[in-house]
């Protein structure tokens, strides 16, 4: 069984990759700080795969754990989910965006190339492309000046890979995810936002659960077919799977060059007001919901063009919107 280090394993993507990983007869290793995360996930992993993955509360801002852990443990593929992730608080807090995002991602790769280590995949964002000027976007369109400290650390991120690459054995692949939504099917494991979600989805689904009182919808005078904005909704079992075909890409040797990146989304944009229109039917539910000004920083539209992704790794989304907002509506009900 090949082992695979899974880095903030217990958070919302690498909880659900960790399970299609177990479930594809992988060993998991997983390091989580819990600072975004709960440690009951990984019974709720069990729950599902019946089986219990290693587990390491370390932090890789700690440059000695890191490296006692490489010294510990040998592992074939490394995915690197762990870092922060929210948008506003990065405003607000860069340097711990970088800390966090940058630094704990130079000690891994140091430790990775100390160990010759070479199968690495990274969490990159579409939220690297700004307002792309072609839409559907393309992993060729132009990278566009970071909106936020949030969105330099994914591109300095994809950078400092890139260049590790040229200069090392490192094989990479990084994943420009579009928006991630929904649950596992079994509803044991799906999103946990801390205090108010700033997403659209959890949004929803809390409002739907009383938990707030109203969603605000972020401007309707958007050049799109509503004039609410248009964004391309990934169920988070595909994306997860992704990772996974990306995974063996490295590990077959079938990579057509040591750093490559690909478009994860669905293909499709959709607006907040489909968005609703789709939650509400699949939940039977009417959504108290307003319409107020632009947030600032969103952009009108972005979806994926999947093309990459669909022929090169053979990789396709396959759940549609409503399982997703389905999926996302049993997960919240659950807790
Ligand atoms: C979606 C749409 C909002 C909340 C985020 C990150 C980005 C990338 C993808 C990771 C927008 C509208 C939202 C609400 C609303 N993530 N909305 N009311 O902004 O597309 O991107 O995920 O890298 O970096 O910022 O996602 O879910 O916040 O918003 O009307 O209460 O829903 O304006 O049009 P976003 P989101």
């Amino acid at each position: 069984m090949k082992k695979i280090l899974v880095t903030g394993g217990l958070g919302f993507i690498g909880s659900h990759t960790v399970v299609e990983l177990q479930q594809s007869g992988y060993d998991v290793v997983i390091i989580d700080n819990l600072y975004n995360s709960k440690i009951d996930v990984l019974d709720n992993i069990v729950s599902i795969t019946g089986i219990k993955p290693e587990y390491h509360n370390i932090d890789l801002r700690n440059k000695k754990d890191v490296q006692e852990f490489f010294q510990n443990n040998k592992v074939e593929g490394i995915i690197h989910f762990a870092a922060s992730k929210a948008v506003g608080e990065s405003i607000e807090k860069p340097l711990e965006y970088y800390e966090n995002n940058i630094g704990s991602l130079v000690y891994l790769l140091q430790e990775i190339q100390q160990h010759q280590l070479s199968n690495f995949i990274f969490s990159s964002s579409c939220t690297v492309y700004g307002q792309a000027d072609e839409l559907p976007i393309t992993e060729n369109a132009p990278i566009k000046p970071a909106e936020s400290p949030y969105g330099n650390t994914k591109q300095i991120g994809e950078e400092i890979i890139k260049e590790n690459c040229k200069a090392s054995e490192l094989k990479a692949i990084a994943l420009r995810y579009f928006n991630p939504i929904g649950a596992h099917d079994t509803a044991n494991i799906g999103e946990l936002p801390l205090g108010v979600p700033q997403n659209l989805i959890p949004y929803i689904t809390q409002t739907a659960a009383g938990i707030r009182e109203q969603l605000s919808v972020f401007g309707d005078d958007y050049d799109t077919v509503d004039g609410t904005a248009v964004r391309d909704y990934i169920h988070v079992v595909d994306l997860a799977k992704a990772h996974i075909t990306a995974l063996e890409r490295l590990l077959e040797n079938n990579n057509k060059s040591n750093f490559e990146v690909f478009n994860i989304g669905t293909g499709k944009g959709n607006s907040v007001l489909e968005v609703i229109k789709v939650f509400e039917k699949v939940s039977n539910t009417k959504l108290n919901y307003k319409i107020v000004g632009r947030r600032e920083g969103d952009i009108t539209a972005a979806y994926a063009d999947t093309s990459l992704a669909n022929n090169e790794l053979g990789w396709k989304a396959e759940k549609t919107l409503e399982e997703a907002l389905l999926s996302a509506w049993l997960w919240q009900k659950k807790q």
